[in-house]
């Protein structure tokens, strides 16, 4: 039989450098189930060709529940006064960092809101501090917007990968999912920045936020295959109450799978966490990620008091294969794809 126009394609899509736009519309629109079937699996072979059937765990430490900032679609935005608020001192970041090691983690992962009251010298000792305590661990960043000399002092106290979604690329879909104090275009320097100090840097967006149209997927496509980040993380929207967009519907699974795949054609050698966002919409959403080209997973590392509190959007799984201490689940769980754990450091590779 022929091969269908879509499967044909897609392969191009993998093999050739220059996608137009109307090729990317069609792959969003028009594929039917077999087709799509065929897109995840081509993706997951590229990715196994990559990886292997090792998936990366990376723990998962969020430092802060406090920002300054007011995205419209985060529960943690400065307004929303239904947010419980805590911030972790170091010493118990340390502290799940040895807990974290003793399980066999080699990166972590500090994630948090823009607190200003966890400034740039307090997380340069923090930094230094896990550094020399773990000197061959992997330090990851998610803080948010910061100047270039601020980047430069964590990068030199020893942090080594820093996570920062674009959100979107669209600058007017942008304007509505934030407030004037924020824009698209210094997300965009801060990520550049961030590249050029040499920071493995992870970008990514929200599948299915307010207002989101196909044409805005493209443009975040294009804008990944321009920036050419070491990691991409994609997880679908998922209302938070206590946020203006409290009662928009949640982002599609099936279309965040969909773009795990495309993005894994365009990034063969990219580090594609299977998101929290996605274990939250479905209990199987994580594997199904993975069975679409993801290769990492970020188990909660957090202190057990403090999850529930860091509550971006509602129902935010915390619990089972998302909680690093139960490492067995989640082993289980790959082992019955097909896949298992892979504790090393996982740092990009050209
Ligand atoms: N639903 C899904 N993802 C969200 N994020 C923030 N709020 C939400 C939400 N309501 C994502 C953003 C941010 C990351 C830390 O979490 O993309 O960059
Ligand atoms: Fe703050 Fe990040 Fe939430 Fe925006 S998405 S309000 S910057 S924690």
């Amino acid at each position: 039989m022929a091969e269908s126009n879509n499967i044909s394609l897609v392969k191009k899509l993998y093999s050739e450098k220059r996608i137009e736009r109307n090729e990317w519309n069609r792959i969003l629109t028009s594929l039917n189930d077999d087709e799509r079937n065929f897109l995840h699996s081509f993706a997951a072979d590229i990715t196994r060709n990559s990886f292997g059937r090792g998936i990366y765990i990376r723990g998962l430490i969020e430092i802060s529940s406090y920002c300054r900032n007011n995205c419209y679609y985060c529960g943690l935005r400065c307004s929303n006064s239904q947010a419980q608020r805590y911030r972790l001192t170091k010493e118990e970041i340390l502290d799940c960092c040895a807990q974290g090691a003793s399980m066999g983690f080699n990166t972590f992962v500090l994630q948090g809101g823009e607190d200003p009251m966890q400034g740039r010298e307090w997380l340069v000792d923090v930094i230094e501090a896990i550094r020399l305590h773990h000197p061959d661990k992997a330090i990851t960043l998610s803080v948010g917007e910061k100047d270039a000399d601020t980047y430069r002092a964590f990068r030199m106290a020893g942090a080594d990968r820093y996570l920062l979604r674009h959100e979107t690329r669209n600058d007017a879909h942008y304007n509505t999912l934030h407030p004037e104090s924020m824009n698209g275009k210094n997300r965009r320097d801060c990520l550049r920045t961030l590249k050029s100090i040499g920071f493995q840097t992870g970008s990514g967006m929200m599948i299915g936020s307010p207002g989101q149209t196909i044409e805005h997927i493209i443009d975040d496509i294009e804008f990944l295959d321009e920036l050419q980040p070491e990691m991409i993380g994609i997880g679908p929207f998922i209302p938070a109450s206590g946020t203006p967009f409290a009662n928009e519907p949640a982002g599609s699974i099936d279309r965040t799978l969909l773009l795990i795949s495309l993005l894994r054609l365009r990034h063969p050698k990219a580090l594609i966490p299977a998101t929290t966002a996605l274990a939250t919409l479905a209990p199987d959403g994580r594997l199904r990620a993975i069975e679409a080209g993801a290769n990492v997973v970020m188990p909660n590392l957090s202190p057990s008091d403090v999850r529930r509190k860091y509550s971006i959007y509602d129902n935010k799984a915390h619990s089972g294969s998302e909680s690093a201490t139960q490492t067995e689940i989640l082993k289980k769980e790959l082992n019955a794809i097909g896949y298992h754990i892979d504790y090393g450091r996982g740092d990009y590779k050209k």
